[in-house]
């Protein structure tokens, strides 16, 4: 089974490129089709492009590489199609105010993974995952030597993280459990102590990683 992978900007790109570089198949969806079908036919044989609705239909994991309010909508929309799906969600709590600055779009202490997870039909597999880097450190630092960087992970949910170990180990780092949904808070940004920006834009290796995820959070 393929992971379908809907949105393919800075996120959603370089994630296909890394699965399919670590030999996952991937089905790629986008708000423009001929975005994902320019990236498909650039990763070959083990890429192609659909709809969402197709994408989501024929994959085992469901990685929503858009913004969170995309992920609403999109969730909203394709609910059904989710049950028994592993869903992979990248979202932090970000969009831009009228004068073009970022701005948090929950409260402090609320995760985007938190909301995410309360939305998805109960046979769904939720995972807050790949969103813990900035998009360029995530392009660059897959399959580091000698240690490769880790990429926290948080779920409540076995089959969940089965799969998103795969998946992490596929894209060239090391996967490390933060936590459950509730712990989704440390590894976003703005806020989360475990993401890139919370550790001053450290990549921690397994070691540093497990220290981390055990110290206090400081805030
Ligand atoms: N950028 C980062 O450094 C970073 C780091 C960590 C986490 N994140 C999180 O990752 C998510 C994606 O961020 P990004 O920077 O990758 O965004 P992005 O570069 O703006 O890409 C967004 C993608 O979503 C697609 N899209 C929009 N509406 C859609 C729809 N209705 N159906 C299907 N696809 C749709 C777009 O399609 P088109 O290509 O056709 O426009 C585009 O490919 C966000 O939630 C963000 O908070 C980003």
């Amino acid at each position: 089974m393929a992971t379908a992978i809907i949105g393919t900007g800075n996120i959603g790109g370089t994630l296909a490129r890394h699965l399919v570089r670590g030999g996952e198949p991937v089905v790629l969806a986008a708000k423009d089709k001929a975005n994902a079908a320019a990236l498909a036919e650039e990763l070959g044989e083990l890429a192609r492009a659909a709809s969402a609705e197709e994408a989501i239909a024929e994959a085992d994991a469901v990685v929503f590489a858009v913004w969170l309010d995309t992920t609403k909508e999109l969730i909203a929309t394709d609910a059904r199609l989710l049950d028994n799906k592993v869903v992979v969600d990248p979202s932090n709590p970000l969009g831009f105010d009228e004068s073009g600055q970022m701005i948090r779009t929950l409260p402090d202490g609320q995760s985007a993974g938190s909301v995410v997870a309360t939305l998805l039909p109960t046979g769904a597999h939720y995972v807050k995952a790949f969103g813990t880097l900035a998009a360029d450190a995530l392009a660059s630092a897959a399959n580091r030597e000698p240690r490769q960087a880790v990429l926290f992970y948080a779920t409540d949910d076995d089959t969940a993280a089965t799969t998103i170990e795969r998946l992490i180990h596929a894209a060239g780092f090391e996967p490390l459990k933060a936590g459950g949904v509730a712990d989704a808070v440390r590894i976003e940004m703005p806020g989360g102590d475990l993401h890139q920006a919370g550790l001053n834009g450290a990549l921690l290796d397994l070691d540093e990683a497990r220290a981390a995820v055990t110290a206090e959070p400081s805030v």
